[in-house]
């Protein structure tokens, strides 16, 4: 499918692009602790009840959750996805157990494999609201009868989305992109999802509002 893309969704990826590449070294040491999330990580998994289940993660990073998933279900099988190849590098050395490609989630409609599950932990800052609603949509493509979708986010207004700087790197702006669970629930709603958890935390880094929510395909 060709997409049209302003010159304004351009310039958000490459800057997503280039920060997460150039720093993939520097959010594997960073990230590698997961624990705040681990309560939920550990639902979703649990809500899957085949201990085979197939797991598909969008913006897989360097496959900290990947690890954490692996780690206590050993038998799925996950396949995590990024946009950054220096990501999928040290993913495929901190998880070799599971299969990583480079791939832009937003390219979903090319996958034709069916899945159980599909993680998208933090992904969502960094794609726009038609992003969204056409990954969420192709979600309730991909996924199997009765499938989950575990979303975590930084929770406020679309309206505020801007360009921020990393606290440890200035200079390296992203575009972040902000979602309250309205914005998710109307969109997931309309794709046929139901919220089965919601889960607000302060992150304890840098204080931002987070929301976690793990949706029903109906
Ligand atoms: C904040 S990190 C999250 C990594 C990991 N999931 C975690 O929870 O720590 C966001 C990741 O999403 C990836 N990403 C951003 N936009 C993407 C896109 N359009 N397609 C695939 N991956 C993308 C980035 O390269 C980065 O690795």
């Amino acid at each position: 499918m060709t997409k049209s893309l302003t010159n304004k969704d351009v310039n958000q990826t490459e800057a997503t692009f280039k920060v997460f590449n150039d720093c993939a070294s520097m959010y594997d040491e960073k990230y590698r602790d997961i624990s705040a999330y681990e309560p939920s990580v550990l639902k979703f998994c649990e809500l899957l009840q085949d201990q085979h289940s197939k797991i598909l993660e969008l913006g897989c990073g360097p496959g900290n959750v990947t690890l954490f998933i692996k780690e206590r279900f050993p038998n799925f099988n996950v396949s995590g996805k990024d946009l950054s190849p220096n990501m999928i590098d040290i993913a495929e050395r901190n998880v070799p157990s599971a299969n990583f490609e480079v791939m832009d989630c937003r390219d979903l409609e090319s996958i034709q494999e069916v899945f159980d599950g599909m993680m998208c932990a933090f992904l969502f800052p960094y794609l726009s609201k038609g992003d969204v609603e056409q990954l969420i949509s192709e979600s309730s493509r991909i996924l199997s009868k009765n499938g989950y979708l575990y979303i975590s986010t930084i929770e406020g207004n679309y309206e505020s989305s801007q360009w921020t700087g990393s606290k440890n790197y200035p200079e390296l702006k992203l575009f972040m992109h902000y979602y309250q669970e309205e914005d998710l629930k109307n969109i997931l709603t309309k794709h046929c999802f139901k919220i089965v958890h919601t889960e607000q935390l302060v992150n304890p880094t840098n204080g931002d509002n987070e929301l976690i929510l793990i949706a029903k395909k109906n």
